[in-house]
Order: structure tokens, then sequence, then C-alpha cells
């Protein structure tokens, strides 16, 4: 079946879109308004987009009453945000941060999430969080005035101690962040726990065994 993508409901688009490319990481994003106030929500819609330099990107998309996310808000007030990674043990605390409170909640202190301050940004980090970047937006793109995708060169990045398996040369211990994946219908999960190894093949290779 093909769907006639630009005839469909916004909606149903979602669904189709989130329902298929996946899993997607997990972030709450914490970020600061230009008055001060801490504000935390998940996103997964979000990647790496280059390491030379360093971009994270997230995909804000429009609040139901078709303004911008607080996040992109107070990013376009103080162009700072924090990329704090979720693993499982902070699964249900993550999904609290979605609540739809009243403004002016700390949905942080709901999900009993508790932040330290980062090292290059005003956002705190959350402190549970096993690794965080710190950004600072370089540039965004916008599809609509209530939406925005948001680059932001990563200044600093925190992976606790216990995880960094070389430090000069920035290797984790991947398996051990124990992330988790967000999949579809906008509530199923997936963990990182069952993987596979695939050595990437070389044409010398191929020839060498005389596949050709
Ligand atoms: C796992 C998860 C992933 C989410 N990913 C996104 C996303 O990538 N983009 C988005 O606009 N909203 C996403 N949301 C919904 C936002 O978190 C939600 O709209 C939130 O209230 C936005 O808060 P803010 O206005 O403080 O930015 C996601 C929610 C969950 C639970």
């Amino acid at each position: 079946m093909q769907f006639d993508v630009r005839a469909m409901k916004p909606m149903d688009r979602y669904e189709l879109l989130l329902g298929t490319v996946l899993p997607r990481p997990i972030t709450i994003v914490t970020t600061l308004s230009g008055n001060g106030v801490l504000n935390a929500a998940p996103y997964s819609l979000f990647n790496v987009v280059s390491h030379d330099p360093p971009v994270i990107m997230i995909a804000v998309l429009p609040h139901l009453e078709r303004r911008l996310k607080d996040t992109a808000a107070n990013v376009f007030e103080t162009r700072e945000f924090v990329v704090n990674l979720v693993p499982r043990s902070m699964a249900a605390a993550m999904n609290i941060t979605n609540i739809d409170a009243p403004a002016g909640t700390n949905e942080l202190t709901l999900a009993g999430l508790d932040v330290t301050a980062s090292k290059s940004v005003k956002p705190p980090r959350i402190a549970t969080s096993p690794t965080a970047f710190e950004c600072r937006l370089l540039t965004s793109l916008s599809f609509n005035s209530d939406q925005a995708v948001l680059f932001g060169e990563v200044i600093t990045a925190f992976v606790s101690d216990h995880l960094v398996i070389d430090a000069a040369r920035g290797v984790v211990d991947t398996p051990r962040l124990d992330l988790f994946g967000a999949m579809h219908a906008a509530r199923w999960y997936c963990s990182t726990a069952d993987r596979f190894e695939m050595v990437r093949p070389t044409w010398k290779q191929w020839m060498d065994e005389g596949r050709v």
C-alpha cells in the first residue's frame, strides 16, 4: 500500500511516520526561560547530526495549542539547553516529565529527579543521567511558526566516571548506559539489551575471499 502522505491528516501522518522510523533515542531536555525558570521535557526526535563540529538536533513539534513548546521558546530566549540521556532506571520518571501540568509546575520535582550544575551552560543537568550534553544554539529550522528544529553545538559532554573506558579517546561503556528507545503509538518502548554484532565489509576482503 502506498500512502499519499500530503493528503493525510496531521495526526495520521504522526502515527505513520513515528510508528515506522524507530527506535528513537530519548532525552530529557533541560532549559531555563529568560526569567530563569527551569523546564524539563522528554524528546525522542533528536540525534547527533555532526561530530565536526559536534552538533545535536532536536525537533520540537507544535504544542497542541498551536504555539511553540516551552523547550523551544526557552532556547530561543537563552540559546542554551542540556540533552540528558535516559537509562531504563529513569523510564518512569521520564514519563512523568511529559505530564500536562499547569504552567509553572516543576516536572522534575514531580518526577523526583534532582539536577546539578552544568559546566559550560546555565541550565543544569539531571543528576542521575549517565550522559548529558551541554549545548549552545548554533542554528534552527522552522517549517511553521509553532515548531522548530534546534541545532546545538555540544560544548561539554558529561559521562559518569564509572562508565568511561578510555577518557583520552572518548570511549564509553555503551551497554552499561542501559539506554532505551521510543517505539510506536506514543507509549511503546524498547530496551537496548538485545544487540548483535556485524563488522562492516571491505572491498579488499570481498576480493580476497574470491567473491567476485
Ligand atoms: C518519550 C517521549 C518522546 C517525546 N518526543 C518528542 C519530540 O521529539 N518532539 C516533541 O515536540 N515532543 C515530544 N514529546 C512530547 C513532549 O515531551 C511534550 O509535548 C512536552 O509537554 C513538551 O514540554 P515543553 O513544552 O516543556 O517543551 C515526547 C514525549 C515523550 C514521552
